[in-house]
């Protein structure tokens, strides 16, 4: 098995889909070990809590940044994480952490990167004018959501789009697309060439395809 350390903030609905993504059999040989946040009252935390999960929160108040990564790497390791999955956890995290998990720690956020990178990132759409969003997985790097992409998923930005509407839109495809992402990775099966993810031993269009009916 390989064993899943989420770190959030908030509501944790990143979290909740890949749960039932594990339950539901579609990431095979996952399991979650433990669940990190930094804010006492994430719902997402009370949500690890209810499915009998280990569910931490570590604070960071008070705390340096190397100090509080510090104490996440020990309670990851703690609890033999294999994979670290960021979903929703506000915090830039530092070098040291990056080492302790080199090319192991994901990260998803709500736009096409490299456009919309930071916070706000559904409402930076909308005042730029795109028409198309969506939501990117990718390794996390010592840079603000800039290290290697995993995966990708567009949708459209319509006319009568508020910020709301197009974060809902891009929020169910994130839901597909993390544990999209966590099994790609966990199949060990592919090479990072320069900034580029390549899947092994499966033709571009195949993967596409597999991908397709699987995830929908
Ligand atoms: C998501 O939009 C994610 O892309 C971003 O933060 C939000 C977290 O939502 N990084 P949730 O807590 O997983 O519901």
């Amino acid at each position: 098995m390989k064993r899943l350390g989420i770190l959030l903030s908030g509501r944790g609905s990143n979290f909740i889909a890949i749960a039932d993504n594990i339950a539901a059999g579609k990431i095979p040989g996952a399991e979650i070990a433990v669940v990190i946040s930094n804010k006492p009252y994430a719902p997402g935390l009370q949500a690890a809590e209810q499915r009998g999960l280990n569910a931490h929160v570590i604070q960071s108040k008070g705390l340096s940044r190397a100090e509080h990564d510090a104490a996440v790497v020990a309670c990851l390791r703690e609890h033999k994480v294999d994979l670290v999955c960021l979903a929703g956890y506000m915090r830039l995290i530092s070098p040291v952490f990056l080492e302790a998990f080199p090319n192991k720690v994901l990260n998803i956020h709500p736009s096409l990167l490299p456009a919309f990178p930071g916070l706000d990132a559904q409402r930076q759409a909308l005042e730029y004018g795109a028409q198309v969003s969506g939501c990117t997985v990718h390794f996390v790097d010592e840079n603000l959501d800039h290290g290697v992409i995993i995966t990708q998923r567009s949708v459209p930005v319509l006319p009568d789009d508020d910020e709301h509407a197009l974060a809902e839109r891009i929020l169910e495809q994130e839901h597909i697309a993390y544990s999209e992402a966590i099994r790609l990775v966990l199949s060990g099966d592919y090479e990072i060439c320069g900034r580029r993810y390549l899947q092994k031993g499966i033709s571009p269009r195949r993967h596409r395809d597999t991908e397709k009916s699987r995830w929908g």
